[in-house]
């Protein structure tokens, strides 16, 4: 027998095609033997015929075995996981037969490299699809290797390359801020503290304060970097460890922010539905996927807060909303499902935000913020143009009662050649929650982490 190729599973391994064989009587020049490694994602028995499905990756290919092959002891105890390799020739599968790639590899030689366990044992009896989530996410190292958590880390990688390449037509500089950090960005109260060789250190909140720092360095600039906050409520939303897309804008105006954004996502979403794979996960798991039509609806939060009098929506307190209320999760979720298309909410009171936004020029009692609202999820932006003059800055740490002197490297931006800028953080997984239609950000972590869960 000739020495078989080894191939990938993949549509895009030129072997694929090129080691076709259509039929007996029509075998093509260079024909060879080929050779194929994964794990058994089906075995199904027909007759004498043993179908085993094996899968690298996304990627699958079905094999067929017959004849003695299909009698041994290995082929007919052979269960689900259990890492293989097969030799054999490629074939185009009988007209009215589907299979992966429309090929099927019909073995004259498997080997097995590693076998799964059955019974009790077996992954899908360990973890059943549709299995109770907290013992899903207790193993949640077999649970990625079902279908559809695999589809969303997928379109999660190419969710994040389509950022990274949309950054680079931008001429946005990627850096990567420190996680381990002495000053806070959004708040007390979600600060993860700890020991840093006997001094208070926090895990990062936001990568913002160190992206302005770059902004005479680099230029625009943005980073993929993680987020902490401590939560304490368990909520679809709310993670302790989220992966953080965060940009800066120098010399900009609030209006430039708002076209960046709407440009972004996009953008952002065309890549992401140009590649076949993400493509399909899409359209599998989230059906009625539209894409967002520009220009996103504008809101400022003050109409917000009549739109939620006019129809009765009540604050947390249980009454009606006022100007200066937070819109809590449950009234914004009313307000997207409602409006059903992506909102820009902008210009929130100044006593509800953070400490370093600019004030609105026509408005001293808001500012130049933005939160980018969805359907399904909510917020999955908050941004702002940035206060930049010095004087001002120090009111803002004084109204939140924060002590400047360990932000003395954030202030000194205001010294040395302070500009108009601004900027924005986009949270992954609300983001891919959104895209794929997730009941919880949860599903979109590769191990999620929040209150009550470190592990696995
Ligand atoms: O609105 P946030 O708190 O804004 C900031 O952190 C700014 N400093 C970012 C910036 O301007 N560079 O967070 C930004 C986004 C939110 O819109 C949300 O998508 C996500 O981060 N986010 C969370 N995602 C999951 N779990 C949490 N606990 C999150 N908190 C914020």
């Amino acid at each position: 027998l000739p020495k078989p190729v080894r191939i990938a599973l993949a549509a895009t391994d030129p072997a694929i095609i090129g080691q076709l064989r259509k039929s007996q009587d029509d075998p093509q020049d260079g024909v060879s033997r080929v050779r194929i490694q994964g794990r058994v994602q089906r075995v199904a028995k027909q007759g004498g015929l043993i179908f085993v499905t094996l899968r690298r990756g996304l990627d699958q290919m079905q094999c067929l075995l017959s004849g003695n092959l299909s009698k041994t002891y290995d082929a007919l105890t052979l269960t689900r996981e259990t890492a293989m390799e097969i030799t054999g020739e490629l074939w185009e599968v009988p007209s009215g037969a589907h299979a992966p790639l429309d090929r099927e590899l019909r073995a004259d030689y498997f080997s097995i490299i590693a076998k799964a366990p059955g019974g009790d044992e077996a992954l899908t009896t360990r973890v059943p699809p549709d299995g109770d989530v907290q013992t899903l996410l207790n193993l949640r190292h077999l649970t990625l290797r079902h279908e559809k958590p695999a589809a969303i880390m997928f379109v999660r990688h190419v969710l994040e390359t389509s950022f990274n390449t949309v950054y680079k037509e931008l001429g946005c500089t990627k850096v990567s801020p420190p996680a381990l950090v002495q000053t806070q960005v959004e708040g007390g109260a979600t600060l993860f503290k700890l020991d840093y060789y006997d001094e208070t250190a926090y895990l990062t909140q936001s990568s913002q304060l160190y992206l302005e720092t770059v902004l005479p360095v680099l230029g625009d600039v943005y980073c993929i970097e993680k987020s902490f906050r401590a939560e304490k409520s368990l909520t679809r939303r709310h993670l302790s460890e989220y992966t953080h897309i965060e940009a800066e804008l120098d010399f900009i105006q609030f209006d430039d922010l708002l076209s960046h954004l709407e440009h972004v996502i996009c953008r952002v979403i065309d890549l992401i539905l140009e590649n076949p794979t993400a493509a399909e996960a899409i359209r599998r798991f989230n059906p009625e996927f539209i894409k967002p039509s520009r220009p996103f609806l504008r809101m400022r939060y003050a109409e917000a807060i009549d739109w939620l009098r006019e129809r009765g929506i009540l604050n947390e307190e249980g009454s009606d909303h006022v100007f200066g209320d937070d819109i809590a999760e449950a009234a914004e979720r009313k307000m997207t499902d409602e409006l059903n298309r992506p909102v820009f909410l902008t210009h929130f009171p100044t006593e509800i935000k953070s400490f370093y936004m600019l004030k609105a020029e026509d408005d001293q009692r808001v500012t130049e913020s933005v939160d980018i609202l969805m359907p399904g999820v909510g917020e999955i932006v908050g941004g702002s143009m940035r206060t930049w003059d010095y004087d001002e800055l120090l009111v803002g740490y004084k109204r939140e009662g924060i002590d400047p002197t360990s932000y003395f490297w954030y202030t000194d931006q205001r010294k040395y050649g302070s500009t108009p800028h601004g900027g924005y953080g986009l949270g992954t997984e609300r983001f891919l929650a959104w895209l794929m239609k997730l009941w919880t950000v949860r599903e979109a972590c590769l191990y999620p982490r929040y209150m009550g869960r470190c592990t696995p």
